[in-house]
């Protein structure tokens, strides 16, 4: 007995008389006045399938019990089809199958959904996700996955670096999010963190010499979940010792570009555009800047460093900025957008958004009147404004002015459609991002990017002097289509330098021994200079599939309550097993 001898993407009218044997699943059934075709798919392709009495009678008869999701195993012989119902759709459609038997392997029950939609209830698919992955999108988007990570082993490989595997079972590493803990049975009241990211460990196998490390690292963040976040999801972590940031942006632009000829086909231009994060900031009012579309934010302070509305001079006078987008065409605006782009800039901390609408030769807008002549001109030469724009301002502090626009622009972006080419590949990298931030909320410094990244040189001194808010750090991010797809840097590797950098973070000594002492200690031995990066390996394949969520790239994601609902993971446990563990569960019951 054979199950196959081609699979259901292999025949084609050259195959026409050959006899085959094909197995997969039922996708649809036609009833022909008594004759049923099928399309019958595996993981390759379909091919259709007819049943003809007088080929066979007893398969004929049985092919009309044939459900949808039945497992059958079909032979017949490959036929031409009949002039005019080809299917040039399809690779195998110039020919069917004649049937001359039919076995049913494994019928299936009726299905939860039908599987030729896309359905919009994304619990049910994710409930049962064995058959959503059977749907040709999502089969596409396990195999791009696929590729994608086999390409990147290679490419790494070819550099020379060393794919290491690190504990899950780890020690609570800084990265930003709380940690998922998991209790030891062995050391009754301690617990291992599962790692953000594998960072402590990838910086000592510098130390140990390694030199070049990568790894397909699954990481686990406990923080709120969106459509580009998953509790846990997978970096492709790297790192290396005696290397500059050119070093490392170079090797991810070689092997980002290796993904997308093998993964899309798309070649990418190297070396991709470098923005400061201050430039990125000013122009595009993000860290991530979508630079599919132009709409950049301008700073107006020397043409209203006068002006009669108070609410710009006023925003001048306290050190802050006024700054403008151009939303060409978008003058036909209606009065509802314009109130949730002006809740949308509310949001970002901005007092209002003052907006020029310029309509039949006029400026309409309420503010248009304590505008002189000559800051008109300026205005329209600044932002090259013509008929039928809108003028959009921010007048603020610098971060909330430069945010807001940065927010509003991508709002009018989507509105307008203005981001929707599908062939845009637009990375790009920002660099310089300041080392250290204030935090109001827990009035402290906080690291931008983590403790371990190092200053500029220049700054250094910076450091020694407590002005923490000028100094900048060798962090970079890249970024595709206004998505952070990877950030690093350089690290620190003089043990004096990271004890300082923990103290300006507020860690105290006492804090830096138990919780960093090993890094302290290593780095006392022969620690080299090194630097690395992690790439966002779930949100590059979503970008590369054209996805809209990462989930649709991750075989079985939490749904963003963070739930697994085809095993319905987290669960409650046995008392037993937290009695073992001498952990007693302080939730009341419902
Ligand atoms: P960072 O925290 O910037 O850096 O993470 C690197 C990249 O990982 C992706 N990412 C995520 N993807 C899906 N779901 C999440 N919850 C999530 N969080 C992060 C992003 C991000 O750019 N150890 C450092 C790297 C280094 O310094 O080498 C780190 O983890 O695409
Ligand atoms: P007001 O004088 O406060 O009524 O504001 C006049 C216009 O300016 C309104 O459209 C407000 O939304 C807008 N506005 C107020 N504050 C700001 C600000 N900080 N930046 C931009 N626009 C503002």
């Amino acid at each position: 007995m054979i199950y196959r001898t081609h699979h259901c993407n292999a025949l084609r009218t050259g195959d026409a008389g050959t006899t085959v044997t094909l197995s997969g699943w039922i996708a649809s059934r036609r009833d022909h006045g008594g004759v049923i075709f099928i399309d019958l798919r595996d993981r390759e392709g379909l091919t259709q399938v007819v049943f003809r009495p007088e080929e066979n009678p007893e398969a004929a008869a049985r092919s009309h019990e044939l459900r949808g999701e039945d497992v059958v195993r079909v032979t017949g012989r490959v036929a031409l089809r009949l002039a005019g119902t080809e299917n040039p759709k399809l690779a195998t459609g110039g020919i069917e199958i004649v049937a001359t038997g039919l076995e049913i392997l494994n019928a299936s029950d009726v299905l939860p959904f039908p599987m030729d939609e896309r359905i919009a209830n994304e619990d049910l698919r994710l409930t049962y996700r064995y058959l959503d992955l059977r749907r040709a999108e999502m089969s596409a988007n396990l195999r791009l996955r696929h590729r994608v990570i086999k390409t990147i082993r290679d490419a790494m490989d070819a550099e020379g670096f060393l794919e290491i595997e690190t504990p899950i079972l780890s020690k609570s590493t800084p990265e930003g999010a709380r940690d998922f803990l998991v209790p030891s049975r062995l050391t009754p009241g301690s617990f291992y963190a599962l790692p953000q990211a594998p960072q402590q460990y990838k910086q000592l196998l510098m130390v140990a010499g390694v030199e070049k490390y990568f790894q397909i690292a699954r990481c686990f963040r406990d923080e709120d979940l969106r459509a580009d976040r998953q509790p846990e999801f997978t970096q492709l972590d790297v790192e290396a010792s005696f290397v500059t940031q050119d070093d490392i942006i170079g090797l991810m632009e070689r092997v980002l570009a290796a993904v997308f000829r093998a993964a899309s086909g798309a070649e990418i231009p190297c070396p991709f555009p470098r923005l400061t994060w201050r430039e990125a900031m000013d122009r595009f009012g993000s860290d991530k800047p979508d630079t599919r579309f132009a709409m950049e934010i301008s700073d107006l302070g020397d043409i209203f460093r006068d002006s009669a509305f108070k609410v710009f001079r006023g925003a001048l006078d306290s050190g802050g900025v006024v700054k403008a987008i151009n939303a060409k065409g978008f003058a036909k605006i209606t009065t509802g957008q314009i109130e949730s782009l002006t809740e949308l800039a509310k949001q970002a901390g901005a007092k209002g958004l003052a907006f020029i609408k310029i309509e039949n030769g006029e400026w309409k807008s309420p503010i248009v009147k304590f505008f002189s002549d000559a800051e008109k001109a300026a205005l329209t030469a600044r932002l090259g404004i013509e008929e039928g724009d809108l003028v959009l301002f921010g007048a603020d502090r610098w971060e909330t002015a430069c945010e807001t626009l940065g927010r509003v622009r991508l709002r009018v972006a989507s509105i307008l459609g203005l981001a929707d080419d599908p062939s845009k590949n637009n990375f790009l990298w920002v660099v310089d991002f300041p080392l250290l931030a204030w935090s109001d909320e827990e009035q402290k410094w906080n690291a931008v990017h983590h403790p371990f990244t190092r200053p500029c040189d220049e700054d250094a001194p910076l450091v020694e002097s407590g002005d923490y808010g000028k100094i900048r750090a060798v962090a970079y991010d890249v970024v595709l289509n206004g998505v952070e797809i990877g950030g690093g840097s350089l690290r620190i590797h003089e043990p004096a330098l990271q004890a300082k950098m923990f103290s300006a973070l507020g860690v105290d000594d006492e804090m830096q021994r138990t919780m960093f002492g090993h890094m302290l200690k290593a780095f006392q031995f022969g620690a080299p200079p090194h630097g690395g990066i992690a790439l966002g390996l779930d949100r590059l394949v979503m970008l590369i599939a054209r996805a809209e969520s990462i989930r649709d790239v991750i075989a079985f994601p939490k749904n963003n309550r963070g739930v697994e609902l085809m095993t319905g993971s987290p669960s409650e446990v046995d008392f037993r097993q937290l009695r073992e563990l001498e952990i007693q569960s302080a939730k009341k019951p419902a």
